[in-house]
């Protein structure tokens, strides 16, 4: 699991809660505006070149971000799981030949460089799959 995306109002205010509960620390911040979303990943307080699960929050950057929706129709909660693959090409391909249903034909920017995709709700018993191929440090 690359990460658990939760929906949040106010990124501040959200990263400082879960950091203060959880011995989290924000280690990126970046705003996607093709996603209409602000994000913050949280990882474990200390941990050098953490490569682990980390905690997305992400907070609509407009009230026309569908983020809003979900927010006004669920309040902050948890939205959606995370998958890391190899490539994301691959797994596309292979989720489609099993009749899996995608959001997007081709893979779109996601974190630091990321490209990434999402598995629609209805094929993935109920929860928003994204999936993550993490781009390759220099
Ligand atoms: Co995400």
């Amino acid at each position: 699991v690359d990460h658990v995306g939760l929906a949040v109002a106010d990124l501040d205010a959200a990263a400082a809660f879960h950091s203060a509960r959880f011995d989290l620390e924000v280690i990126h911040r970046e705003d996607n505006p093709e996603q209409g979303v602000a994000e913050a990943m949280l990882a474990p307080r200390g941990a050098a070149r953490y490569d682990g699960t980390q905690i997305q929050l992400i907070a609509p950057l407009g009230a026309d971000s569908p983020l809003s929706r979900f927010l006004t129709r669920s309040g902050p909660a948890m939205h959606h799981l995370a998958y890391r693959v190899g490539s994301i090409d691959l797994a596309t391909q292979l989720l489609t030949d099993r009749g899996v249903r995608l959001l997007y034909d081709a893979a779109r920017s996601g974190t630091r460089g990321s490209r990434i995709n999402f598995v629609h709700p209805r094929d993935a018993g109920g929860v928003l799959v994204e999936l993550v191929e993490v781009a390759r440090s220099g």
